[in-house]
């Protein structure tokens, strides 16, 4: 029996950042990443998860079991160990551990595939389940969770509420129309209507409904009560999106925050986007340090010169201007009224303003229902904030509070008065302008670590035709 209360009790990265700890005897546990074997001893380098960097555990062949356990101590088998914290002679580690003695608890057989050399990306993805186990998506794993943890922070110390909405629901928030059906029906016998429809009656829900594509309308109902808040959950868009930037299911933060317009919201997504930074800056570093070495080698510099300079605010007219006088050739072109490609967002900031920009001012035509519409008649006051290497970071707006307005942008996208009319109801009770934005969290996580795929910095990740794991 091996005794977990001991062996829990150290993570390696407390061992290494303790120096109290030193001649001190501890228990260890972990994976094993790789193990030299030298005449009478051995190294083995040992992984926990508390850290990119590994503990270097000294074998003697003193110890009892070292003839009979040795040779199991393969990469991928996970061990624990019991000995003393000494400082170490060699470079790369401050401490490591004279082992006493050692079990191996799960041995990994040679056909164990992380060995060490390097595998691509896109094989890892093949193997989903087992690179949470490499550097890369521990240290991704790690900033994600540390990203959730300063979101928390960031809106509950400014009395934002914390609201979770449904994942299930009969409306379609971005009127994209891409969104996943949720169903009971039996599609061998669909239950069809007289005109030949299908008969939603006949459903679990007795309508029509999906997997959410944003949490935002429900958020709005709660913040028209509560005045701040936000929601942090999945989302979910049936695009048929190739791209590094695209997910099926996604999180998404959507904070909602009422008697404020849109330049609230800007300052909101500023002051949240820089406390991400600091934080990742803050509680991060070692995992940092990894990605600047190994993935970008600008990332460090980049997210401290984010901190040191104020987000670039610009009306999209005004951005549709740059672009049209950059001279570059665009695989889309660009007019006033198009709504902006990758390729456009990417220019103003990795190019132009080497930075995040706020666009702000968008045509109507190309926004939601929900946008409020401004003065010109032209545009609505939506913004979005554009960061290098990710473009479109987040996506909001000041929403319509005028009811007259709001109804008749429903029948202008054709949208059913009887799926909205609650939404409308927050315009004939108190209403009072707000705002708020969703920020996606996956391309947040890629902002912060420059990893370049979306679908390396989540867990599981759900696009066009997988759906693995
Ligand atoms: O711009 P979007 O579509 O805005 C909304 O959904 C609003 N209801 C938000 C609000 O105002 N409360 O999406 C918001 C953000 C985008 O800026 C992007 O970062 C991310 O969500 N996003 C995606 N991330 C990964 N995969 C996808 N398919 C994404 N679609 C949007
Ligand atoms: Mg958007």
């Amino acid at each position: 029996m091996i005794e977990t209360k001991q062996i829990r009790r150290y993570r390696t990265k407390y061992i290494k950042s303790t120096p109290d700890l030193i001649g001190e005897k501890v228990t260890v546990c972990g994976w094993v990443r790789t193990h030299r074997a030298q005449k009478t001893f051995s190294f083995v380098e040992l992984n926990d998860g508390s850290e990119v960097s590994n503990l270097q555990i000294i074998m003697d062949q003193k110890i009892p079991e070292y003839e009979s356990m040795i040779q199991k101590i393969a990469t991928g088998a996970s061990i624990s160990v019991t000995g003393t914290v000494t400082e170490s002679p060699g470079k790369g580690q401050s401490v490591e551990i004279s082992a006493e003695s050692f079990k191996v608890i799960g041995e990994a057989p040679t056909d164990y595939i992380l060995q060490k050399k390097r595998h691509s990306f896109e094989f890892l993805r093949t193997i989903a389940h087992l690179r949470p186990r490499t550097n890369t998506f521990g240290a991704v794993t790690r900033v994600r969770s540390q990203m959730a943890y300063a979101t928390h922070k960031f809106f509950q110390g400014r009395d934002f509420a914390y609201v979770q909405t449904p994942i299930i629901t009969s409306a379609d928030c971005e009127t994209h129309g891409e969104m996943f059906h949720v169903t009971t029906l039996d599609k061998n016998k669909v239950p069809k209507t007289e005109d030949g429809k299908v008969d939603y009656s006949k459903d679990f829900f007795e309508k029509e409904t999906f997997l959410t594509v944003s949490g935002q309308l429900n958020g709005e109902a709660y913040a028209t009560a509560l005045r701040d808040i936000y929601t942090f959950g999945p989302t979910f868009r049936a695009e048929n999106s190739n791209t590094s930037r695209h997910l099926a299911e996604f999180w998404m933060i959507e904070p909602e925050f009422t008697f404020a317009d849109l330049d609230d919201n800007m300052d909101l997504a500023e002051d949240y986007l820089k406390y991400l930074v600091k934080h990742a800056i803050d509680h991060c570093g070692s995992d940092l340090e990894f990605f600047n070495k190994f993935i970008d080698k600008t990332l460090l510099e980049r997210l401290s010169l984010v901190l040191e300079t104020p987000c670039t605010r610009l009306s999209y007219t005004d951005a549709i201007e740059i672009l049209l006088k950059s001279g570059k050739k665009f695989e889309f072109p660009v007019s006033w009224g198009v709504d902006l490609s990758s390729e456009h967002e990417r220019y103003l900031c990795e190019e132009h303003f080497k930075g995040p920009v706020i666009l702000y001012n968008y045509p109507k035509e190309i926004k939601p229902f929900y946008m409020r519409k401004n003065d010109d008649g032209k545009t609505v006051a939506a913004m979005d904030v554009l960061v290098p290497g990710v473009g479109e970071l987040m996506g909001g707006s000041q929403r319509e509070e005028r009811l007259d307005v709001l109804l008749k942008n429903l029948e202008e996208a054709n949208l059913p008065l009887e799926t909205y009319n609650w939404y409308v109801d927050l315009r004939r009770y108190g209403t009072t302008p707000h705002a708020g934005f969703g920020l996606g969290f996956e391309r947040l996580v890629q902002y912060v670590t420059g990893m370049e795929n979306i679908r390396d910095v989540i867990a599981f990740p759900r696009y066009p035709k997988h759906a693995e794991y």
